[in-house]
């Protein structure tokens, strides 16, 4: 068992389904802390089944209990760990896979919330890397460039202070994901970005 930041995950035996619990936060008042991981969990829920619908890789989900969502075990390596052991080709081979399905939730207009590398999992199947996307409870289903900008921003953050010596495939990953975004969005995504960045510059003088 892990414990991550706001829930307890669990593997079952067979190593088939994994069980994400959000537990109780004391500083919250019981009622609302109730109603926040209930609404979290739901969200997770439709999310992860919306991105199915979409032919977005990611595992079968199903409401445990009103706190519990339950999925299907994804026998694979998180995108960190992948990443660190991989050499350039490798790398940019799974991130051109992670930016053409982020563009694809974002064309959808699904915006994941939390995307760092240790929410995608990366699985073989029949012989290829496919990067599974988990961890949606800060998601939310949105035609605002700011969010979907935002995803990209905070993906590319991550990894540049993770991989610093990286740079040139997190460019890669961001030119693929705004190839495979729908035309006027590309450019309005785009500038948004820039904006961000022109905001973190600011606030860090
Ligand atoms: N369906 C799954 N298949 C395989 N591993 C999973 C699955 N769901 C969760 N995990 C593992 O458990 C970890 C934590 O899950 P998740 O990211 O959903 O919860 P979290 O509470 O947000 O945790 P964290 O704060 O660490 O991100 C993942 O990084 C992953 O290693
Ligand atoms: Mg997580």
């Amino acid at each position: 068992m892990k414990i991550g930041a706001e829930a307890d995950i669990i593997i079952s035996e067979d190593r088939k389904f994994v069980f994400k619990r959000r537990i109780r936060k004391s500083y919250r008042d019981l009622k609302l802390d109730e109603q926040i991981r209930k609404l979290r969990t739901k969200k997770e829920v439709n999310l992860l089944e919306l991105c199915r619908e979409y032919k977005i890789p990611v595992p079968r989900v199903w409401l445990e209990d009103k706190f519990t969502l339950k999925s299907e075990f994804i026998d694979g390596e998180n995108l960190d760990d992948f990443i660190r052991e991989g050499n350039e080709d490798k790398i940019k081979r799974i991130l051109g896979k992670c930016a053409f399905f982020i563009a694809k939730m974002h064309n959808n207009n699904v915006v994941h919330g939390d995307l760092t590398a240790s929410n995608i999992i990366v699985y073989i199947e029949d012989k290829e890397e496919v990067p599974y996307f988990i961890d949606f409870g800060f998601g939310q289903k949105t035609y605002r460039v700011e969010e979907k900008a935002m995803d990209i921003h905070n993906f590319v953050k991550s990894f540049n202070a993770t991989f610093p010596l990286l740079g040139e495939c997190s460019c890669f990953f961001e030119g693929k994901y705004l190839e495979n975004l729908e035309s006027d969005e590309a450019k309005k995504i785009r500038n948004r970005l820039d904006k961000i960045r022109g905001r973190g510059r600011y606030l860090k003088k």
